[in-house]
């Protein structure tokens, strides 16, 4: 008798937490769209997750369009979708730029004629000192991390809202935009204001009672897209490559882009409020949310183990940097991600 009833209250609580499962997969089964036929705009299509989210956009009977700089990468890239299939819209553009910005969503409505859901992906990332780095490239990440976003997305609004509700904002932050890593700048105050904008315009359209498009924000902790070799580097330039080379590439601390991709997809479809990529980016954001002070504190204590600042000015592409590193084994994950992802890996990496 006495071990029953102390079995009730966890019966209950077994009970209640499985209800609220089950509600929340029907909620999410409710809200899911369907992709085909559907138009997905995608910054920074040309390599790395933007490219993988297009294949799995495509795969799933949408058609895309894509916006990056290198007109050649962006052709390999639109090649591959097409050799898949998938109905694709490219455009090489400086994003970073309002005019252009404003032309590629113009133009995607033209082409296709309606926009269900932006992917707001493009980015860049200077990995130097603080010291190190110049008011340009400093700019340079709030133009093609922030700004290409709020220029995307108030252009594309009018195109989302006649979708409504089915419609889908996915805006690609990072765990940069909870907690400041040493020697990231400007992505990190880039990726701040990106975030601040994503919870922003999610607030005004997608919560109480709003009837515009559903905001997805994601955040990724590191992932192994290959993209360590359109990284820029500034400084000790081999020796920021070294380790950030390594923490791109370390299999638990990292995530497989191919997943990632996916994830982003079920999740956009479900138009959820967040999502977060990888262990690193579920523990940094816990842990600076209940201790802000302390991992303040850690990022001091990795700030003190990364190379000093130079003084020097300027930096270079991780694909131009000629690093011995680049041929080792302790970066296998990410030169395989690089030559899958289209990211154009250096010889020493191929
Ligand atoms: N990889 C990671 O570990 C990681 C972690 C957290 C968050 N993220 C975020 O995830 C997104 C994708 O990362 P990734 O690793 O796939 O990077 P990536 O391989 O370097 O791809 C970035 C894409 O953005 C485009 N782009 C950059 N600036 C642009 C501009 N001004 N105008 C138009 N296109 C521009 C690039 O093409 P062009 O250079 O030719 O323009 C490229 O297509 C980024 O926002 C990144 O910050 C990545």
């Amino acid at each position: 008798m006495a071990s029953r009833k102390r079995r009730s209250p966890v019966l209950f609580t077994a009970a209640a937490l499985g209800a609220v499962a089950l509600a929340r997969t029907a909620v999410r089964a409710l809200r899911r769209i369907d992709l085909r036929g559907r138009v997905v705009v995608i910054t920074g299509g040309s390599r790395g997750l933007g490219l993988l989210l297009a294949e799995e956009f495509g795969r799933l009977g949408a058609r895309v369009a894509i916006a990056a700089r290198d007109a050649e990468a962006l052709d390999r890239a639109a090649q591959r979708l097409r050799a898949r299939g998938v109905e694709v819209h490219a455009e090489a553009r400086d994003l970073g730029d309002r005019a252009a910005a404003e032309a590629f969503i113009d133009g995607v409505a033209r082409a296709f004629g309606r926009i269900d859901v932006l992917v707001n992906n493009a980015g860049v990332i200077q990995v130097a000192p603080m010291r190190d780095l110049r008011v340009e490239e400093l700019e340079e990440a709030m133009r093609s991390n922030h700004w290409s976003a709020v220029y995307t997305t108030l252009r594309a609004l009018p195109h989302l809202d006649e979708q409504g509700r089915a419609a889908r904002i996915v805006n690609v932050v990072s765990i940069g935009g909870r907690v400041a890593v040493p020697h990231l700048l400007g992505y990190n105050a880039s990726k701040f204001a990106m975030m601040g904008f994503s919870e922003s315009i999610q607030a005004e359209l997608s919560h109480g009672g709003a009837r515009g498009p559903r905001v997805t924000t994601v955040i990724p902790g590191p992932m192994r897209t290959g993209s360590i070799y359109n990284a820029e580097f500034g400084g000790s330039r081999q020796r920021e490559f070294g380790w950030f080379g390594l923490a791109s590439s370390i299999p638990i601390a990292t995530i497989d882009a191919r997943r990632a991709a996916r994830r982003v997809v079920a999740a956009a479809r479900e138009g959820r409020a967040e999502v977060k990529l990888g262990l690193s980016a579920h523990l940094l954001s816990w842990a600076h949310g209940v201790a802000p002070q302390t991992t303040a504190r850690l990022m001091g204590w990795l700030n003190a183990l990364l190379p000093p600042a130079r003084g020097g000015a300027g930096t270079t592409r991780g694909r131009d940097l000629r690093a011995p590193l680049q041929s080792s084994v302790l970066l296998r994950l990410s030169n395989e991600a690089a030559r899958r992802n289209n990211e154009a890996p250096p010889e020493a990496a191929r």
